[in-house]
């Protein structure tokens, strides 16, 4: 493709850090500072951080990956830049990052390994056990493939045993989640795989009343987190999990091929790393993280990603994305041919609201809202049909009233 200087222009408008015009490495564009911790309903705050995004439309498919806004794209671009000048001065203070993402998490001290995705990070764990043919591996069946994946193919090579369960949808409390995972537990299981957030319907399960309980009957716990960081405000010491797996390019909004997984401290030494380097027999986080020459880059949109959301607060934007949410869940609710499949408990619902509609298949839905620039994710796994729509600091009501209105006149298909 080649870009006209009206378009070059334009570009570097949007993006200082990515001229085609100027050879230097310019400085980061000025912006109006962004609100602090803005109310729920602030809506003048909330179109100002919106107006961080480049998005064309509307995307409520964080779920799968979150728009980068521009300090985002500045840091990523900037730094990519300025390392192709080959003068070796851009390092990324990587130890810096450890340090802001564990204040950001609230995870231990020398605990998060910078790595590509929840996949990745879920492979580390289940490759890093010592698990024996037999051992029984527990999870529910709303699993993703990228939690789940890992754990089937040991259960092809190695005879462990990956068992499912169906765990309650619409609980009326967290002890109806906890009582069944309790009830699916036997002698045999050695690991609870726990999707912090379910991908299929949004629904926050108990973990850390799960991670309590299994420390009393000696199981590992390990979570999917692909979801919370970002979206709900994490405590990772209080969790208190064996490992935790998640994406930073989904809800935090960093740039896509970055993850993270968190290792409690008792378990770092005695987990074999997947990918071996100089540090593979060291007792040490970076058994996990030191995989090779990777790109700094993405670290350093990492690092603004994280910065981004402190300078608006991890509280406010949870507070913010799920009011979204049960915004949406209750304007839904008033279409006679929505049938809602996220919990109607408000507190174990998230920023992802998840449903099916009378007289249309979800794939038809989705490309009816396609057609108005509006992303969703169809859930079609396990035999499911569900729309799916994610509410993050991008959403604004209209957006909502705008796809709501679009659904009220969805055609039968
Ligand atoms: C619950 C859950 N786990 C794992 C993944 C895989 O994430 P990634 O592709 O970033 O590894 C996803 C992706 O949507 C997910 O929703």
């Amino acid at each position: 493709m080649s870009l006209s200087r009206r378009d070059l222009l334009a570009l570097a408008a949007a993006f200082p850090g990515f001229s085609g015009l100027a050879h230097a490495v310019v400085p980061p564009r000025a912006a109006p500072p962004l609100p602090h911790a803005p109310a729920p309903d602030d809506e003048a705050a909330w179109e100002r951080v919106a107006a961080e995004f480049v998005i064309q439309g509307i995307h409520l498919n964080t779920g799968t990956v979150g728009a980068s806004p521009l300090p985002v794209l500045e840091a990523t671009i900037q730094h990519m830049r300025a390392f192709e000048r080959m003068i070796g001065q851009e390092s990324v203070d990587v130890p810096a990052v450890h340090k802001e993402l564990e204040t950001f998490l609230g995870a231990w001290p020398g605990s998060i390994a910078i790595v590509r995705n929840t996949t990745e990070a879920m492979s580390i764990v289940a490759n890093g056990l010592e698990l024996q043919s037999g051992d029984e591996i527990l999870a529910t069946t709303h699993e993703h493939v990228g939690g789940r994946s890992a754990w089937d193919l040991l259960a092809s090579r190695r005879g462990v045993v990956l068992k499912l369960f169906a765990p309650p949808l619409d609980p009326s409390d967290d002890g109806e989640l906890l009582a069944a995972w309790q009830r699916a537990v036997t002698s045999r299981t050695k690991v609870l795989m726990i999707s912090e957030v379910l991908f299929t319907t949004g629904m926050i399960q108990p973990a850390a009343a799960l991670v309590r309980w299994a420390r009393t009957r000696g199981i590992i716990t390990v979570i999917d987190g692909a979801h919370p960081p970002g979206m709900l405000v994490n405590d990772l010491r209080a969790l208190d999990a064996d490992y935790y797996c998640t994406s930073t390019h989904k809800w935090l909004l960093a740039p896509k091929g970055t993850g993270l997984l968190i290792v409690h401290p008792e378990r770092i030494a005695t987990t074999w790393p997947l990918v071996a380097s100089g540090d593979w027999n060291n007792p040490t986080i970076a058994r996990f993280e030191h995989v090779g020459t990777s790109n700094d880059s993405l670290v350093a949109g990492l690092r603004a990603a994280v910065a981004f959301q402190n300078g608006i607060g991890r509280p406010a934007i949870e507070q913010r994305t799920r009011a979204l949410a049960t915004r949406l869940h209750d304007a839904l609710g008033e279409n006679a041919r929505v049938r809602m499949v996220s919990p109607r408990r408000a507190a174990s619902r998230s920023a992802m609201v998840s449903f099916t509609m009378d007289g249309i298949t979800a794939t038809a839905l989705q490309g009816y809202l396609g057609r108005e620039r509006i992303r969703t994710r169809r859930i079609a796994e396990y035999g499911n049909e569900y729309l799916r729509l994610s509410t993050h600091v991008y959403i604004l009501p209209r957006d909502l009233d705008r796809t709501v209105a679009l659904l009220r006149d969805a055609p039968r298909a």
